[in-house]
C-alpha cells in the first residue's frame, strides 16, 4: 500500500553543520508518528521542510500521492500547530479558527458550521467570542488545534505543542489531542523530547540522534527491544553493565563485567566487547533461582519511594548504571542486595564507542 506521507533521503545542512542526514519515514494515513531526541537532534528542522518554510539539500516528500516537495507551505495542505501558539491576539476564539478557511476564500455559510464543530470537539464552543488574551495556557492550546485542523489538512505537524503547560494539564490535554486527532483520521507528525508523552500517544515513534532515526517501531518494541544503546539511555531507564564476552555459541553468551558473569542471548565473537541490560521492572531482589536467570551482587547507592513503586540505585562505576524497580511495600536494608533477571530480558550491544 503507498504511504499517505513519504519522506525519501531528506537531508539538510547549514553550513559545514549536517542537520539531518538521508533521513527516510513513511506513514499511512491516520498514523501518529512521534519524533523524540535530544535538543539539537534536527525534529524541528524537519517539520520546517514537512511545512514548506526550509528547502532540504536533497530527498523526496509525497503527501496524499501527491509530490509536494516544490509547492510553497499553503498548498501543501499540511496544518502546523508549534510551541508558542502564535494565535492572533486582536481576533476572537472564532476569527483564530476561521482565520484560514477565510484566507482560502470558503463560503460564509460554511465557515460558521465548521468553526463551531471544530470549537465544540476542543470543547471550546461556549468561548467562540473570547478574547485570545482572557484563555488560559491550555484554551489556547486547543484554539491552536482547531485552527490548524480547521482547514481539513491532509496532514498535521505539531512542534511541542503541550510543553508550556503544567504536568496535570499537560497529562489531560494529551489525552484529549490523541482522541481528536483519532475521531478525524487525521495524520500526524509529534515533535517531542518528553519519552513519556512520545510513548503514551504515537503509534509508532521515531528516536533520532544527530539528524538520523535511530529506531522507527511502536512504542512497546521500542521500550522492549531497543536497537541501541543510545534508543536504550534515550528511552527508559536501565541497568547497563559492559563488558567482555568469554564464552558464545549456541545463540548463548557469558559476559565478564566488573560484578561478575552475566549470561545472555545473542551472536557474538568471543572476546567482542559488549554492553549488558535490562529494564529496571524486570529485576527481582533475589539471587538467580534457576539457569534460565543472571544477576549480580549490587552495591546499593540511594533508594527513592515514588508513590506505587520504589526505585533502588546501585553505586557502579566505570560507566556501568543499575537502576530496579520494586513494589513500594518491598523493604530493602543493607549495602549489598543480589538482584537477578530472566536471561531472555537481557538485552546485548556492541559496546558503544568509548570516543561517543
Ligand atoms: N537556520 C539555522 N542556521 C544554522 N543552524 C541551524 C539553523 N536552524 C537550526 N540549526 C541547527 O540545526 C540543528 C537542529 O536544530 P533543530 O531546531 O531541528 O533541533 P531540535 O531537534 O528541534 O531541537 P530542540 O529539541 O531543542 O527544539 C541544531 O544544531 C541547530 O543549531
Ligand atoms: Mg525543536
Amino acid at each position: 500500500m503507498e504511504a499517505h506521507l513519504d519522506i525519501a533521503g531528506v537531508g539538510k545542512r547549514f553550513r559545514q553543520t549536517v542537520v539531518l542526514e538521508d533521513l527516510s519515514l513513511a506513514m499511512r494515513k491516520g498514523e501518529f508518528v512521534s519524533l523524540l531526541g535530544p535538543s539539537g537532534c534536527g525534529k524541528t528542522t524537519l517539520l520546517r521542510i514537512l511545512a514548506g518554510l526550509l528547502s532540504p539539500d536533497g530527498g523526496r516528500l509525497h503527501l496524499a500521492g501527491r509530490d509536494i516537495g516544490r509547492l510553497p507551505p499553503h498548498r501543501r495542505n499540511i496544518g502546523v500547530v508549534f510551541q508558542n501558539y502564535a494565535l492572533f491576539p486582536h481576533l476572537t476564539v472564532f476569527d483564530n479558527v476561521a482565520f484560514g478557511l477565510r484566507a482560502r476564500g470558503t463560503p460564509r455559510e460554511e465557515i460558521a458550521p465548521r468553526v463551531r464543530r471544530l470549537l465544540d470537539m476542543v470543547r471550546l464552543g461556549p468561548m467562540a467570542s473570547r478574547a485570545i488574551a482572557q484563555l488560559s495556557g491550555g484554551q489556547q492550546q486547543r484554539v491552536a488545534m482547531a485552527r490548524a485542523l480547521a482547514v481539513n489538512p491532509e496532514l498535521i505537524l505539531l512542534d511541542e505543542p503541550l510543553s508550556a503547560l503544567d504536568r496535570k494539564l499537560r497529562e489531560t490535554m494529551q489525552v484529549e489531542l490523541r482522541q481528536l486527532l483519532r475521531e478525524l483520521g487525521m495524520t500526524a507528525v509529534f515533535v517531542t523530547h518528553d519519552q513519556e508523552e512520545a510513548l503514551a500517544l504515537s503509534d509508532r515513534i521515531a528516536v533520532m540522534n544527530a539528524g538520523r532515526i535511530e529506531q522507527l517501531a511502536t512504542p512497546a518494541e521500542i521500550y522492549a527491544r531497543p536497537a541501541s544503546p543510545f534508543v536504550l539511555d534515550f528511552v527508559g531507564q536501565s541497568t547497563a553493565l559492559h563488558g567482555e564476552v568469554v564464552e558464545a555459541g549456541d545463540g548463548r553468551l557469558s559476559v565478564q563485567t566488573a560484578y561478575g558473569v552475566l549470561r545472555a542471548q545473542g551472536h557474538f565473537a568471543k572476546r567482542a566487547r559488549v554492553l549488558v541490560a535490562v529494564r529496571p521492572e524486570r529485576i527481582a531482589p533475589r539471587p538467580a533461582p534457576d539457569a534460565e536467570w543472571t544477576g549480580i551482587d549490587l552495591p546499593l547507592a540511594a533508594q527513592t519511594f515514588l508513590g506505587s513503586r520504589r526505585l533502588l540505585h546501585g553505586h557502579l562505576g566505570g560507566g556501568d548504571r543499575a537502576i530496579v524497580e520494586l513494589p513500594a511495600e518491598t523493604e530493602i536494608s543493607g549495602d549489598m542486595l543480589p538482584i537477578s533477571w530472566r536471561i531472555t530480558d537481557t538485552l546485548v550491544f556492541p559496546a558503544p564507542d568509548v570516543a561517543e
